[in-house]
């Protein structure tokens, strides 16, 4: 009797000690692409080939970009006569193993996208209630990471169902990054550490500068309310946990300047940077900032500590950004419609993160001045950084001792 006692409860934490998210994945912000900003449902096995063609082409590759992910529109309306869930037969003839074992060659890592409710925001079959079994399919296609949305999942819970998926993908045992988007609404930056890589902190994205697009019951909103939307959120990302400020729109219709910007503000808040453009017809300069080491650098510093906005008045916004060995990334975002110049005296300002203890200690010493986006050093910390910056541009440097 005492030994079947103890069996039993070798069994229930043994199984406990199970079910836990994979490890070691996403140690900094996971970098790729997915379709949703610019094809929507409009996806197929092409599309995927080209751009993972795409990745090692241009260099995107080489730059760290990993990840290439389907969202909404991979599968047939229904699933078939056992349950399974069917890539859409027109899009997808050959099946997902295919286009898994080609992005597989390219050395690159293949994503899919499921919904934790009964159908996807798309009106795609969900995963409510086939988790274990999806997640077994997920394996023998060789899925690498799973973009998990949250509609129509009625009263359902957002944790318990997030932990549900995250069990289901360990148990297939294929390692998966669980990228988890349930929009900020049940606030998984509080909750979410232990079951997913990376959470969406807003709803959906749009590709202008500050607005909000109204769908009747929710919105889609622009880089800088997405930026603002969230307070205190700072502490729950670092080294394989995320705040996921969603899917990138540079290249979709923004000026050089703004793509700068919106990549200098996903680097500097350590979001997950993932590609929403069209890489086959996007322009050099698209290029030219979405391959640029010196800012991916920033965004994959390994201590993983999101920027703090460290002023902003009038039309002009400091952000600041701890890195490793003491460095600091920072970032000066000129807002208004006119260009602006800039005459920063670095003796008249005290930067630095409460929250992780660091200051920028002038007083031991000075920096150097490392501007990112022109390769190109711009003297040191002993004497006020002057520029002009456009509008709606930045000027981001990075400071070493
Ligand atoms: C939701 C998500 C988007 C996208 C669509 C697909 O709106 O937030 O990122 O995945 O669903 O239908």
């Amino acid at each position: 009797m005492k030994n079947k006692t103890l069996l039993l409860l070798f069994l229930t934490i043994s199984l406990n000690a199970f079910a836990q998210k994979f490890d070691g994945l996403a140690e900094t912000p996971p970098m790729g692409w997915n379709s949703w900003n610019t094809f929507a449902t409009d996806i197929n096995e092409q599309l995927v080939k080209d751009i993972a063609d795409k990745f090692v082409e241009l260099g995107l590759r080489d730059a760290g970009y990993e990840y290439i992910v389907l969202d909404d529109g991979w599968m047939a309306m229904e699933r078939d006569e056992n349950g399974n869930l069917v890539p859409h037969p027109e899009k997808f003839p050959n099946g997902m193993k295919a286009v898994a074992d080609y992005v597989h060659s390219k050395g690159l890592k293949f994503g899919l996208y499921g919904d934790a409710g009964t159908k996807t925001c798309a009106g795609y079959p969900g995963n409510r209630g086939y988790e274990f079994q999806d997640a077994r399919k997920y394996a023998e296609w060789g899925i690498d990471f799973l973009k998990y949305d949250w509609c129509s999942t009625g009263k359902q819970n957002a944790e318990a169902s997030y932990t549900t998926m995250r069990d289901a993908l360990y148990k297939a045992g294929r390692p998966v990054v669980l990228s988890i988007c349930e929009w900020g609404d049940n606030q998984p930056w509080t909750w979410a550490q232990d079951i997913g890589h990376l959470w969406r902190v807003t709803g959906d994205i749009i590709n202008c500068w500050d607005c909000e697009v109204g769908h009747g019951t929710w919105s889609s909103w622009g880089i800088w309310p997405i930026i603002n939307m969230r307070g205190n959120i700072r502490k729950a990302a670092g080294p394989g946990q995320w705040n996921d400020y969603d899917m990138m729109e540079v290249g979709n219709d923004f000026t050089d300047a703004e793509n700068r910007s919106h990549f200098a503000m996903w680097s500097m808040l350590t979001s997950p940077l993932i590609m929403g453009n069209d890489l086959r017809t996007a322009s050099k300069e698209t290029l030219k900032t979405l391959t640029n080491k010196e800012v991916i650098a920033v965004n994959q510093d390994k201590l993983g500590i999101p920027a703090l906005r460290f002023s902003n008045a009038g039309d002009f916004e400091i952000w600041v950004k701890p890195l490793a060995d003491g460095e600091w990334a920072m970032t000066f975002v000129n807002m208004a419609d006119a260009p602006r110049n800039l005459d920063f005296d670095w003796q008249k300002h005290e930067i630095g993160d409460d929250l992780n203890n660091r200051r920028l200690d002038l007083k031991n010493g000075k920096f150097n001045i490392r501007d990112l986006y022109n390769h190109k050093d711009l003297g040191d910390t002993s004497k006020n950084l002057k520029a002009t910056i456009g509008s709606h541009d930045v000027l981001m440097v990075r400071l070493r001792k």
